[in-house]
């Protein structure tokens, strides 16, 4: 998709199309205003006949507008005034969009930066309706035999704003909002692949393949190299499946080698059936969703590297099947971990803090700045904060505040639980130094807590995105987050350190 942005009022506007929007109670936006001031009140009448009473989520095309020299106007229904915050923005732009995929227009302005948004300035709403435009175009369809064309992608969108002062920011927003939009395509295409598609090695390959395009260091470790750094708990849930597992390492440096990075951890199960601790059949199939952490670190990198970001992360994905196979791991075996912590696996399906515990100990050789893991981690987290928001577990306030701070910017919101000592003793085991389940009270919680034991050399945070990495139903397909929400952290870090 082509963007431009530019100070533009609406009367020279030509093109396809122009997005302008009205409030439920008839007050047009500056620019629509306009389009009724050349148009001799052609918008006007259109509000008080009714037929488009501003309200949320809709919109109204219209063609051939007396005067105007674009051939059609899109009215968009921002709904109630005081209301018209972060979330109506977001929706008055997605309802803009989803209509315009259902024109003939592939080109089009928007004129909606110029409304107001409480607390949020115009390079906000660049980058909010940037990333909006690329994921409205998004598609996959890389699996059917003959995929339906898209004729109506959109091709061009010019964002006008009405402040040459903005112009500066705004530039530099967009370029964000893109760049997060291309790491969500790829976040969300690893996570829609078929798992006999997207193994282990898969992903491996995938790494080498960015790696290539974006110059980052890329290094994969397989199952001796594993063995030999003694991780004995990333191996344990390896053993019952015929794909061979694989420790993928990504390094993009974007400042000099002295700087410490930030390292994003992400879980790469490419499918979890729980193990000898089966889980059952219904909707099994959504756990190809489970090595969604792993894809969310593609992306983020992808993001940080296409903006040139100066700033250095690593990643680290533990890549695994979780398969119940004749050598798999039995439900009371004893493993030690690479940092020589033994552990009974009580449960073989959570397995997910078995393949993150060596992932964060290997994490101290890069001296990290900070890091924090990214995993559909537990189905209570879910329980908790339903769709909505991330799960967030931290050793460290202020980097808990820094991602809370992220995640309203992204819309992208992460929530946090509390991580006291009082949780620990829910994982004592009779036979090793730690249990690897809790129960079922505070399943969320524990989790973390588990993996707090593996990361107390380092400022670390957990978000569990079991809740909001994809869709169920109709809509089935990941959402690519929280992707958005881990670049805008690190704009912000990137930001704070070259001051
Ligand atoms: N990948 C699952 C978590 C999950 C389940 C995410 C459903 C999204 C939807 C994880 O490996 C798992 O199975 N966790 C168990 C842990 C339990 C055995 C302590 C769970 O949540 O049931
Ligand atoms: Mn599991
Ligand atoms: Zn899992």
């Amino acid at each position: 998709m082509e963007f431009g942005i530019k100070v533009a009022t609406l009367d020279k506007q030509r093109g396809s199309c122009v997005v302008v929007g009205v409030f439920e109670s008839g007050k047009m936006t500056d620019a629509a205003k306009e389009v009724d001031r050349i148009s001799d009140g052609y918008l006007k009448d259109i509000v008080s006949q009714g037929d488009m009473e501003g309200k949320a989520s809709t919109a109204l095309l219209l063609h051939k507008i007396p005067n105007l020299q674009c051939k059609r106007i899109l009215l968009v229904g921002l709904g109630k005034e005081q209301e018209f915050k972060d979330h109506a923005f977001i929706n008055a732009t997605q309802t803009a969009l989803r209509a315009l995929h259902n024109t003939g227009a592939t080109d089009c302005a928007f004129f909606l930066s110029d409304i107001p948004v409480p607390e949020r300035d115009s390079a906000w709403k660049v980058m909010q309706l940037a990333k909006l435009a690329v994921e409205s175009n998004y598609r996959f369809d890389k699996l059917k035999s003959s995929p339906e064309e898209n004729t109506k992608a959109l091709r061009k969108i010019t964002i006008c704003i009405g402040d040459r002062a903005d112009l500066p920011a705004s530039k530099e927003a967009l370029k964000q909002g893109a760049a997060i939009a291309h790491g969500m395509n790829l976040t969300k295409d690893l996570g829609n692949l078929a798992p006999n598609i997207c193994t282990p090695t898969y992903l491996a390959e995938q790494a080498k393949e960015l790696a290539k395009t974006y110059k980052l260091k890329v290094t994969v470790l397989d199952k001796k190299e594993m063995e030999k750094l003694g991780m004995g708990a990333l191996l344990a849930v390896a053993r019952g499946s015929h794909q061979p597992a694989k420790l993928i390492v990504l390094q993009y440096q974007g400042k000099g080698k002295k700087e410490k990075p930030v390292v994003l951890v992400g879980k790469g199960v490419t499918f979890d059936t729980g193990g000898i601790s089966l889980k059952p059949a219904a909707e099994m199939d959504e756990m190809k969703y489970d090595m969604s952490g792993a894809a969310s670190v593609f992306g983020t990198l992808k993001a940080v590297a296409e903006m040139n970001l100066p700033i250095n992360v690593v990643g680290i994905i533990p890549a695994t099947e979780n398969m119940p196979g004749g050598s798999a791991t039995k439900p009371g075996d004893v493993v030690t971990s690479m940092s020589g912590q033994t552990i009974e696996i009580l449960n073989t399906d959570a397995e997910g803090r078995l393949i993150l515990c060596d992932a964060l100990t290997y994490a101290e050789r890069f001296d990290p700045k900070a890091v924090i893991d990214i995993a559909t981690l537990t189905g209570a987290c879910v329980i908790a904060l339903g769709n909505v928001a991330t799960g967030l577990m931290s050793n460290n306030e202020e980097l808990s505040q820094a991602l809370i701070g992220a995640g309203e910017y992204a819309s992208d919101r992460v929530w946090p639980l509390p991580l006291w000592d009082d949780y620990q003793d829910l994982l004592k085991s009779n036979f090793a130094d730690m249990a690897n389940i809790g129960g079922r009270a505070g399943g969320t919680i524990t989790a973390a807590c588990f993996l707090s034991r593996y990361t107390k050399k380092f400022h670390w945070a957990h978000l569990d995105i079991a809740g909001t990495a994809w869709k169920s139903g109709k809509e089935k397909g990941s959402t690519g987050r929280p992707v958005p929400l881990l670049t805008n952290f690190l704009i912000t870090q990137a930001k704070e350190s070259n001051k």
